[in-house]
């Protein structure tokens, strides 16, 4: 019998989704960075505003087996096996109660899922219910990755809390061995499936029978991704002469202060290296603010202006002041203050609409190494909502406050955070609801960016993860040498996908 659900015709940013609805099976043995990889693409159509969620097997596993040692994952223990069927069965049956009561779209079920007949049992269960599979194989056999990934995060797994990290590792190890007793990898017998391998990081990649739209988005998403251990440096341009006069929009030359700060920046980007130099490259908006604050930075440091950078356009409120604003269309006032993250300025743009501009820089982003980024309130709040996992309601509100500096690092669960304050006096710019203030206070209760200054780290999720697998590659190879072999027809993209997704465009 088929899920009855309610139809959905747009979900997502720039999406129609339709009534799809995908699992996306992961593939591999334990530390092949499945979880990771799992956490990133959920959070990546999280952002775009598809419903997706991970389900975690191992999760499901430890209500009955809290910390078992590498025995209980041998073939030949049938309660083991047992045991591990029936989590995987639960994870499943969950997934298919949020397909159906929850409306979910994309479903990533996260385990190893490493024998045909597993991916067979799997693939049945979503035909039944009209849901699409895409496997996710990642796989890897280069030891020193491995081992690395089991050390950095392996030992502080729940299945290891307390434990010796000597022994933990060594148990780990053993528990790859028993798997790797039963592991098939995706070969030519289930070439019916779809699927994408990755291997070695992403060295080789393999797809197979795309189907839509959507697949092949996230499958372009997976193949941009790389693990290597980098920073992203935000910065808002220094304090603009509109920022003092509390206009919106424009493009108007730094302030004074705004002068200070950029004469500061290079010496508050050194600050942050904390004693390791790299080369960054530079990007900024196409605005004269943002250009001007980069200026100073080292000569010989890459800079790039990218258009997609540019603040939020505000469309006829360009220029004004939000008391003007209020004066002049006191009903788009209060229609920002219901739904900001929705709400489109006349001939303008909402923060909707900016999401959807920014995704290439993020594919960028994620393909690239070091890189600063110079740029605006709105710009800067949807960029750091991608990262910290920030819900997209409450990402317009974040207090982003001039003249400091945010270094952003992904780690293997979450991304750390570190704020850098150049301690140069601006004005602010945050404005809470109903508010026509020209420099408001953020209240106590605002999300900052720049709470915790002054090198202070924190983290959008706690460091240790739940997952079975938990691992990160700290090193992958160059993205130089990535080669893609497309062993089937991979479907381009029909037109009538590329919606516009619903906004509200208001009319006076
Ligand atoms: O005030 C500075 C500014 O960058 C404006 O140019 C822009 O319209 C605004 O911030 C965006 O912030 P909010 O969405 O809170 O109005």
């Amino acid at each position: 019998m088929e899920l009855a659900r309610p139809s959905k015709k747009t979900n997502g940013v720039g999406v129609q989704v339709g009534d799809t609805m995908i699992c996306v099976v992961m593939v591999g043995l334990p530390a092949r960075g499945k979880s990771l990889i799992a956490q990133k693409a959920q959070r990546y159509l999280k952002w775009l505003s598809i419903d997706a969620k991970v389900f975690n097997v191992g999760n499901y596993r430890r209500k009955g087996a809290a910390q078992p040692t590498a025995d209980f994952f041998d073939v030949n223990n049938s309660e083991g096996e047992r045991m591990r069927r029936a989590a995987a069965e639960a994870a499943v049956d969950d997934m298919m109660k949020w397909f159906k009561e929850g409306g979910g779209i994309i479903a990533i079920l996260d385990a190893t899922n490493s024998t045909k007949s597993r991916r067979r049992w799997i693939k049945e269960r979503c035909d039944k219910e009209n849901i699409e599979t895409l496997f996710v194989e990642s796989k890897c056999d280069d030891e020193d990755l491995i081992m690395s990934n089991i050390l950095e995060v392996k030992t502080t797994s729940p299945d290891y809390v307390g434990q010796d990290p000597e022994a933990a590792a060594q148990d780990f190890r053993n528990r790859i061995r028993n798997y790797e007793k039963v592991y098939e990898t995706i070969d030519e017998e289930e070439k019916n499936l779809t699927y994408l391998k990755i291997m070695d990081v992403g060295s080789r990649v393999i797809i197979n029978q795309i189907q839509d739209y959507l697949q092949s988005r996230v499958v372009y998403y997976l193949m941009n991704l790389h693990i290597k251990r980098r920073s992203i440096w935000l910065s808002r341009h220094g304090e603009s002469m509109y920022n003092v006069t509390g206009q919106i929009g424009g493009d108007a030359e730094l302030s004074p202060r705004g002068e200070q700060y950029a004469r500061k920046l290079p010496e508050l980007v050194r600050e942050s290296f904390e004693g390791q130099e790299h080369p960054l490259t530079v990007w900024t908006s196409t605005l004269k603010r943002t250009i001007a604050t980069a200026r100073h930075l080292p000569q010989e440091w890459n800079q790039l202006q990218w258009k997609a950078l540019d603040e939020l356009d505000s469309g006829v409120c360009d220029n004004m002041t939000y008391a003007e604003i209020k004066t002049e269309y006191p009903d788009d006032f209060k229609a920002r203050d219901d739904d900001k993250y929705n709400y489109r300025y006349r001939g303008g743009e909402s923060y909707r609409d900016v999401v959807i501009r920014l995704e290439p820089i993020i594919m960028e982003l994620e393909r690239s190494e070091n890189i600063l980024i110079v740029t605006h309130q709105a710009i800067l709040r949807c960029i750091y909502a991608y990262f910290m996992k920030e819900d997209q309601e409450r990402s317009p509100w974040l207090n982003v406050p001039l003249h400091c500096l945010i270094k952003l690092t992904p780690r293997a669960y979450g991304t750390e955070k570190v704020v850098y304050k150049a301690n140069i006096d601006a004005v602010s710019t945050w404005r809470g609801k109903g508010s026509t203030a020209k420099h408001e206070d953020p209240t106590d209760e605002t999300a900052s960016l720049a709470k915790l200054g002054d090198g202070h780290v924190e983290f959008d999720a706690p460091a240790v993860s739940s997952d079975e697998d938990a691992s990160a590659f700290s090193t992958t190879p160059s993205l130089d040498d990535i080669k893609v072999e497309v062993t089937s027809e991979f479907h381009r993209f029909p037109a009538h996908y590329l919606g516009e997704g619903r906004h509200r465009l208001p009319r006076k």
